[in-house]
């Protein structure tokens, strides 16, 4: 019988300053824009600034960067490391958000050609909002969505319990 190990657990903490080079170096993997220290810094100083990583291991593996404006959250980024993708960590870095978001909406842009990235925003229930042609440079539309209903703590915990996770807040 094929004996299998266990999953590592994966951890969501608030991103430090400490974090900044690593977190630009998955920006960079990721192709999002704004992916240099100087931007990651100003966030350090906005009060509304929401900053999360996951780490598996003492590695950093992906990150998310959420506005909390309120009456309304909006994601302004949000990537995993290439070789940890497909593991759920996305996922529970996006439901960290909502969970933090509260019972408010929560609002994004994503290109539409980002098929991965649209296809963990509508299974976490986010939905097609408008479109902006062009957005992106010529031929580069992005889809505004939007989540309406932000999960109870106790649905986050179960969603991402059985994949092994951790969560410690944003
Ligand atoms: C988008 C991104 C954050 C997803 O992270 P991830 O950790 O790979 O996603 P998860 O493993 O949590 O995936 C959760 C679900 O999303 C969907 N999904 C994620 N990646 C997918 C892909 N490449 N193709 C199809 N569906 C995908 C699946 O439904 C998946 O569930 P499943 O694995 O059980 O089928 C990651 O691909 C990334 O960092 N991309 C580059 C940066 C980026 O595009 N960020 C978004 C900017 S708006």
């Amino acid at each position: 019988m094929l004996w299998r190990a266990p999953t590592t657990a994966v951890c969501l903490r608030p991103m430090v300053e400490h974090d900044i080079d690593v977190v630009v170096g998955l920006a960079l993997a990721a192709d999002l824009p704004n992916a240099n220290r100087t931007s990651l810094e100003r966030e350090f100083t906005l009060s509304f600034s929401c900053r999360q990583v996951a780490e598996r291991e003492g590695r950093l593996i992906g990150y998310s960067i959420h506005w909390d404006l309120g009456d309304e959250a909006e994601l302004h980024a949000l990537a995993v490391a290439p070789e940890a993708r497909r593991q759920g960590v996305g996922r529970a870095l996006l439901r960290g958000v909502l969970l933090h978001a509260g019972a408010g909406p929560c609002i994004l842009e994503v290109a539409e050609d980002n098929h991965a990235a649209r296809a963990l925003y509508e299974e976490c229930a986010f939905y097609p909002q408008g479109r902006r042609q062009d957005y992106d440079g010529p031929g580069r539309s992005c889809l505004l969505m939007r989540h309406e209903a932000a999960p109870s703590a106790g649905d986050v915990a179960a969603s991402i319990g059985g994949k092994g996770f951790g969560i410690a807040g944003v």
